[in-house]
């Protein structure tokens, strides 16, 4: 049997992997600054993310949510904690798409309403409403383009207004800081408007944090450097460290009912121990802070590099913008100097989404070798 073959690969071949670290079959090192798409937060085969998840399926790696299960509710604590947001609830499940799904029907439960306003540039996620909120339309099958969706620029607050005049809209939903689309961030000004238009208008402002959540700006949410309260927060990638899981935080206004929302899998016992093992582990290795220190290291050594037109982003998911596509650099810096990197929508951006656990020496071998192929 083949593969469904829509992947374009790289002829590379992982087999093990330690912090910063992808070891592939032949014994080559690479550093890893893309994490798998920003999943890897606390670094590849953590040994108390490994400790957690071993001990936990020795245990019980599995029940349905029809059974009590301590762990979400530590989960949940931990999740509090940590991140400032108090008395959310928390909804687990298995990815960002799924999170992001939920929190659309939710919206729409919650108001009555069905439409969405949805961002230029944005991904959401696959499934079929993350996926109609999503800007890009070849990924949008006809079964999904029955979901209606406004999409409109970030700072179009006066659009904003205009698309909610019939009060048939549900949700806004925006990523905080944009991943894929390239690394564009809203100003304050703009999250608050839309924070006061959902209030006006009964409509729940959803925080798109898959990809800059969980630690990855220094802030444990990126929209918190805005001062909003989101009626939900999705939450992915980060967030297991590589292990699937997702989840929506939910704003104590919006209430649950029996039924309303479900999965199979989600906030199984494997994924919540993952899940813990990241959180214990972001705050005892302090690795937001590492997070700020080491993204003001990478601006600082950026300026050294005259090609450059622009840094974006902020944290560490950061973009470098040249003035010419990045693709073949990008395979220069995997097939030469064993450093993985991302691409984004706009092909003249180089993407740096590494593991949060990141130090400097790392940052001086990427701008060395950056500087070699760009001489
Ligand atoms: C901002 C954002 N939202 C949603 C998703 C979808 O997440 P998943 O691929 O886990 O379904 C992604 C994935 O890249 C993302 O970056």
């Amino acid at each position: 049997m083949s593969l469904f073959n829509v992947y374009p690969l790289f002829d590379i071949t992982p087999v093990t992997a330690n912090d910063v670290y992808v070891y592939d079959d032949k014994g080559a090192e690479y550093l890893d600054l893309y994490g798998g798409h920003a999943v890897i937060s606390i670094g590849h085969s953590h040994p108390a993310y490994v400790k957690n998840i071993s001990e936990q399926v020795s245990k019980l790696g599995f029940y349905s949510n029809a059974i009590q299960n301590p762990l979400q509710v530590e989960l949940a604590d931990q999740l509090e904690n940590i991140s400032g947001c108090k008395d959310y609830q928390l909804f687990l499940c298995n990815s960002g798409a799924e999170a992001n799904e939920n929190a659309l029907k939710l919206a729409s439960f919650h108001t009555g309403k069905q439409k969405v306003i949805a961002f230029k540039n944005s991904f959401h996620g696959r499934t079929s409403a993350a996926v109609a909120a999503t800007d890009n339309p070849k990924i949008v099958a006809p079964i999904n383009a029955q979901q209606e969706v406004i999409f409109l620029e970030f700072e179009d607050l006066e659009g904003v207004k205009k698309a909610l005049q019939n009060n048939d809209v549900c949700a806004i939903i925006i990523e905080t800081i944009q991943g894929i689309g390239g690394l564009d961030e809203a100003s304050t000004a703009f999250y608050k408007g839309l924070e006061n238009l959902c209030q006006q208008y009964n409509i729940v402002l959803i925080a798109d944090e898959i990809q800059c959540g969980f630690g990855r700006t220094g802030d444990f949410f990126a929209f918190q450097k805005h001062g909003i309260t989101p009626h939900i927060i999705s939450m992915a990638k980060g967030m297991g460290n590589g292990f699937p899981v997702g989840g929506i935080l939910i704003h104590p206004s919006i209430e649950a009912s029996y039924g309303l929302l479900g999965t199979t899998f989600g906030g199984n016992h494997l994924a919540c121990a993952a899940s813990l093992a990241v959180l214990k582990t972001i705050q005892k290795e302090q690795l937001m802070g590492n997070a700020q220190q080491i993204a003001e290291y990478f601006v600082e050594q950026a300026a050294s590099i005259p090609q450059l037109k622009a840094v974006k982003g902020r944290g560490l998911m950061l973009g470098l913008e040249f003035s010419f596509p990045i693709a073949d650099l990008r395979k220069n810096l995997i097939f030469k100097h064993h450093i993985f990197t991302g691409s984004a929508k706009n092909p003249n951006l180089l993407r740096i989404l590494p593991p949060l656990t990141i130090q400097k020496q790392h940052i001086d071998v990427f701008f060395d070798a950056l500087k070699k192929e760009l001489s």
